[in-house]
């Protein structure tokens, strides 16, 4: 079919190139460090099966009913008590309910975007974040930075070059970098936003998952009004729940972010909803984390010491506090993408970091996950991986 039967604003909206990646990893002898997934074995299956079964029988037509597009009052009073930790005060009514944080990302979009209007975006950024701005047909202003978060220098000559009404970052534990923003980083973006009248979208699906260094508050407690903050329970319960939530105190804002969402899905499934605020409700998730994060600390451990054991010299990381991800960069001149088919004839497979610059660059980086995949097959993996990146810088 012609491109032109389609709208305007997904003609040149390629499939998530991740998306494609994955497929070619999932024959069964592929060691995947690819995707972005949690580790199975990280579900509480029974858990959640008994508190389902529970829910069902104590309030089952109410639970199969069509709910409010806000969310369920007690889960969201429940969440304003569970972002207290980040530093963040709200109440009940500045809680929604969202079916995962990335629908959080895209009610932004709709509530803010038309045609050719500017986003300011990190370089590299969230890959889905990137397609969801590109699909309300925006500009998107990449703006650089260092393991603290955007140069400020940078984004204060973007703000005041580009004039963009969104700015948005993922503050703690990036995907794909690692990195965490520093306090003082996260008090710059909320003033530079203040000053250049411009709102901030601040995405932190990994922030509960720590495994060293101390949680720094959310950015959104420098500036609630023009901060919204999204949060999500798919990387510390079950991302197939799909329950996040988004903390806005601007009532305008929240408004058009509910409008957005009766269009979209009506509302978030009410059995999740019930589910996660079981766990909330009595107070499984503290030490369920814990659990995750003793595994996903051995797990990044173990990748970071395959990496100084088998990586070629002149390849560089960072050691994230946290989250899912490893990010590499190698010297210049070599391509990811063309590493990544002699990697899957070795049965190791990576994501190469150019489709998260929204302007071109970063061939030499890649990004590695180390949630998913078993000890032995981080060690194995790195060896492999090693063995190819020496072949090509040889
Ligand atoms: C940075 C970032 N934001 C949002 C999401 C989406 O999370 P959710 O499952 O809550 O929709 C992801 C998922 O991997 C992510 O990496």
């Amino acid at each position: 079919m012609s491109e032109k039967r389609f709208a305007k604003r997904m003609w040149h909206a390629s499939s998530n190139a991740i998306r494609e990646i994955l497929k070619v990893t999932e024959r069964p002898e592929v060691i995947s460090f690819a995707g972005g997934l949690p580790a199975p074995s990280s579900f509480p299956v029974a858990t959640i099966k008994k508190m389902a079964a529970e829910i069902l029988a104590e309030d089952g037509p109410v639970v199969l009913q069509y709910g409010t597009t806000e969310g369920y009052w007690p889960l969201r009073e429940a969440i304003a008590e569970w972002v207290k930790v980040k530093g963040i005060e709200a109440s009940p009514e500045q809680i929604l309910v969202l079916s995962g944080s990335q629908q959080g990302i895209d009610l932004m979009g709709k509530a803010f975007l038309d045609a050719g209007d500017r986003v300011i975006v990190e370089e590299p950024a969230y890959l889905a974040a990137i397609q969801i701005f590109r699909s309300y047909e925006a500009e998107l202003v990449p703006v650089k930075g260092d393991e603290e978060g955007y140069d400020p220098g940078a984004l204060e000559r973007a703000l005041k070059e580009h004039q963009p009404k969104l700015i948005y970052l993922v503050s703690t534990f990036h995907n794909p970098t690692g990195i965490t923003y520093s306090l003082e980083r996260r008090k710059k973006v909320a003033e530079l936003a203040a000053k250049y009248d411009c709102y901030v979208i601040e995405d932190d699906p990994y922030g509960d998952l720590r495994y060293s260094g101390d949680r720094v508050q959310a950015l959104q407690t420098f500036n609630p009004e023009r901060v919204v903050y999204l949060g999500s329970f798919s990387k510390i319960i079950a991302p197939g729940l799909r329950i996040g939530y988004a903390v806005a105190h601007n009532p305008e804002i929240r408004q058009k972010l509910v409008i957005g969402k009766q269009g979209a899905d009506v509302h978030t499934s009410n059995l999740s909803q019930r589910i996660v605020h079981s766990f909330l409700s009595q107070g499984l998730l503290p030490d369920h984390i814990d659990s995750i994060c003793q595994d996903y600390k051995a797990k990044r451990d173990l990748m970071l010491a395959g990496l100084e054991e088998h990586f070629p010299a002149g390849a560089k990381w960072v050691r994230p506090d946290g989250g899912l991800f490893l990010w590499v960069t190698l010297p210049e001149g070599i391509s990811a993408v063309d590493v990544f088919p002699r990697a899957i004839e070795e049965n190791v497979a990576f994501v190469p970091g150019a489709p998260f610059f929204a302007r071109g660059g970063g061939e030499n980086t890649l990004r590695l996950n180390f949630s998913n995949a078993s000890f032995d097959q981080l060690k194995t993996g790195c060896a492999r991986l090693g063995k190819v990146l020496k072949e090509f810088l040889d």
